[in-house]
């Protein structure tokens, strides 16, 4: 097997720096509009046939050191009482907001095993479709991102529901991310199970927030899946958007990667996060617009900075977006496979 992306999570040495990227599949590959054509993306997320199949076309595609199971991190949602609509406009719609307490009592904290069997049916399916050509990351949301979702009822500007309710009623708050915390940690020691061989925390809000917010109402709480999940022996990847003002505060979730986004330079955040660990990250996805020598330059400056960590996982600071040009994302594979070999002189 190619495990030199689950070498890079350990620390290990490896020949050179791995690379996935986040949403590495979806809109902007037109071999997943073809498959998406036909149905919607609730519908393929619980199909787990065609899960599989756009899961490795980036593989195959784009030549990356890992897959990252196809579906959503508001999965959790509807199996926890949830209403879970994507519109094509508005993204993720959640029809019934959790405001108050009898709202936080009516959730369920589910069997995912049996709630949520498609997905572990795909990890299933994929792991021996893979043939242990690349690893396979399993992930969810994180307690605090998801809980933007069910107070909010899908994206939002400034969050004020959320921190309303952190702010003015911070029991019903730790009551329902103390519901989520025991749901992510089922859900992602099952994926674990099924076999995906590390696994990834999205915190794509955690970012709204002040430090002191962090520490109090996040970081406790993202600590307590980390423990628990340690003990299924996965590596695990904390990332979140927007890191730069709480590094110091997630350098303790205990994961063994940190996600990075671009907007902190790498180096700065090794100083922060410290030469003992592993970091993922961080090129700004825009960069995927540039001409090739350029985009190389990029590539070259961040692989250059994550040499003083005790890892790196070569990986965009946040998602591939929809429009971007196909052939620059392979350029960008082949970029990091040249440039971040270990054995150059
Ligand atoms: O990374 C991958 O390739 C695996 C698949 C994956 C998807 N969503 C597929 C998806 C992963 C890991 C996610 C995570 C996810 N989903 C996050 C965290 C990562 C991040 O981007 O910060 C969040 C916040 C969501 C919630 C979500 N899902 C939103 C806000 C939207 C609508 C906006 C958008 O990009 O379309 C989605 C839909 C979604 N999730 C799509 C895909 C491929 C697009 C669905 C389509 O085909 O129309």
């Amino acid at each position: 097997m190619n495990d030199t992306f689950l070498k890079a999570c350990r620390g290990e040495e490896v020949e050179y720096t791995p690379i996935w990227l986040m949403r590495q599949a979806g809109r902007y590959l037109p071999e997943y509009q073809a498959v998406r054509a036909n149905i919607d993306f609730l519908a393929l997320c619980k199909n787990p046939e065609l899960a599989a199949q756009v899961t490795l076309q980036p593989v195959d595609i784009l030549g990356v050191d890992a897959a990252i199971l196809f579906s959503d991190i508001l999965i959790p949602l509807e199996p926890m009482g949830m209403r879970l609509e994507f519109s094509e406009k508005e993204g993720p719609v959640l029809s019934e907001p959790v405001r108050s307490k009898s709202a936080v009592e009516r959730l369920i904290i589910p069997d995912v095993e049996e709630d949520a069997v498609f997905v572990f049916d795909t990890i299933r399916l994929l792991r021996r479709e893979l043939e242990n050509k690349v690893p396979l990351i399993g992930f969810s949301g994180a307690p605090f991102t998801l809980a933007t979702y069910m107070i909010e009822g899908g994206s939002s500007k400034n969050f004020l529901h959320t921190k309303k309710l952190m702010f003015q009623y911070d029991t019903i708050f730790g009551y329902l991310m103390e519901k989520l915390t025991d749901t992510v940690i089922s859900y992602l020691s099952a994926q674990i199970k099924a076999g995906a061989q590390a696994v990834q925390l999205f915190d794509t809000w955690a970012g709204i927030l002040s430090p002191v917010d962090y520490k109090t109402f996040v970081l406790p709480y993202v600590r307590k899946v980390v423990s628990e999940l340690k003990k299924e022996g996965v590596p695990i990847i904390y990332f979140v958007n927007n890191c730069a003002g709480l590094l110091k505060e997630v350098k303790k979730s205990g994961a063994d990667v940190t996600g990075i986004d671009w907007r902190i330079d790498m180096s700065e955040a090794i100083r922060t996060l410290g030469k003992k660990m592993v970091v993922q990250g961080n090129l700004d996805p825009c960069a995927l617009f540039l001409p090739k020598e350029v985009l190389e330059q990029r590539v070259k400056d961040i692989l250059w900075k994550g040499e003083s960590a005790k890892g790196h996982i070569f990986n965009l600071g946040h998602g591939v977006l929809p429009q971007t040009p196909v052939e620059n994302v392979i350029a960008l594979v082949e970029a990091v496979h040249t440039f971040g070999r270990k054995d150059k002189s």
